[in-house]
């Protein structure tokens, strides 16, 4: 009986020190596990005689009884306190001022292209779209640029296994979007165009827009004033002053490249245009002989970067922050 009762003391005292979950169990088992202290005690009793084995048999259960108790006691204490820390470790502070995100800014093309937008948007102009993988027919012939003619050497073509090109002018709109609408016409292409040529100031990819009017009695007066107009809007300058200087391009007749005055003196070359050339306009399945018109077509990188002062081109597609973070706030608004 004595033993029984410094075995019970023993444990009580023992489980009121025990911190973990981990240490509980191990103690459970020391006592009461399959060869646990007092479970030995219980295999004694059939070595006692009759007499004695009804008593200790009830002081072991007791004794048995007691540990769980207490275990239990500790156990409901251990987790108490693991909730406890839990909760103490984990709580949020809700008077922490947030952390910022960062606020990202439009792409100096895509201002750039949605101030063009906005220009001809006010002057009537309808928006067309057309696809970047393009077939030789829409990309050259039909802008009356036959196999073998020269002027296919101007652009440097990429070309994909099955004979298509990846267009490389927005001019192939015309064609597609002159077949589908009869006139008047009036509607500007931009998008993504492809040449196989990449320095300080030109890129496999670049954007170009496009723009087409024909109507009748369109003529060379329009397509000055349309220009001119745009031109001086979209630099910002009342006083921009405007060359056209005569020049080719297959798909119109007259052509002329245009220039623009820049603050130092100097002309820079900054878009081509002319009239639909009349094989181009039966392309388009328009009576030349009813109708003409206009097209026109300008680099929006190139735009871009006599606009925003940048002097590689390459800086447009590299993503580096610090470049893109001076157009933080900037848009397509025309001021
Ligand atoms: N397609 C020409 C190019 O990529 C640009 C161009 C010039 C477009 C004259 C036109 C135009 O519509 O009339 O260089």
């Amino acid at each position: 009986m004595d033993r029984l009762s410094t075995i019970l003391s023993e444990s009580l005292e023992t489980l009121k020190t025990l911190l973990t979950m981990h240490d509980l169990d191990q103690c459970r088992a020391k006592y009461i596990g399959k060869s646990g202290l007092i479970t030995a005690l219980m295999q004694e009793l059939k070595n006692l005689p009759i007499d004695e084995k009804k008593e200790f048999g009830a002081k072991v259960n007791q004794i048995k009884a007691q540990f769980e108790q207490a275990w239990f006691n500790q156990k409901e204490l251990i987790l108490a306190k693991e909730l406890e820390n839990k909760l103490n470790n984990e709580s949020i502070d809700v008077t922490l001022s947030g952390r910022n995100s960062a606020l990202g800014s439009l792409h100096p093309i895509s201002i750039t292209l949605s101030k063009m937008l906005n220009i001809f948007s006010g002057l009537g102009f309808d928006i067309a779209d057309g696809p970047e993988i393009e077939t030789d027919y829409y990309n050259f012939k039909a802008l009356n640029i036959p196999d073998h003619h020269p002027a296919r050497a101007m652009q440097d073509t990429f070309y994909t296994e099955t004979s298509n090109v990846l267009r490389t002018h927005t001019s192939p709109i015309q064609i597609r979007y002159a077949q589908k609408h009869k006139p008047p016409i009036k509607v500007i292409a931009p998008g993504r165009v492809y040449r196989v040529d990449m320095d300080a100031t030109h890129s496999p990819m670049f954007h170009q827009l496009e723009g087409l009017w024909i109507d009748k009695g369109i003529n060379f007066a329009n397509l000055k004033g349309v220009i001119i107009h745009f031109l001086r809007l979209f630099f910002a300058n009342d006083d921009l002053q405007v060359r056209f200087r005569a020049s080719f391009f297959p798909f119109t007749e007259p052509s002329a490249e245009v220039d623009i005055l820049s603050k130092n003196g100097k002309w820079l070359e900054i878009l081509g245009c002319g009239m639909v050339h009349p094989n181009v306009l039966r392309n388009m399945g328009i009576d030349s002989e009813e109708y003409s018109g206009f097209a026109f077509g300008m680099g929006i990188d190139r735009f871009a970067m006599l606009k925003y002062n940048i002097n590689d081109l390459r800086l447009m597609f590299e993503n580096d922050l610090d470049f893109l973070r001076q157009f933080q706030g900037m848009s397509g608004a025309l001021l």
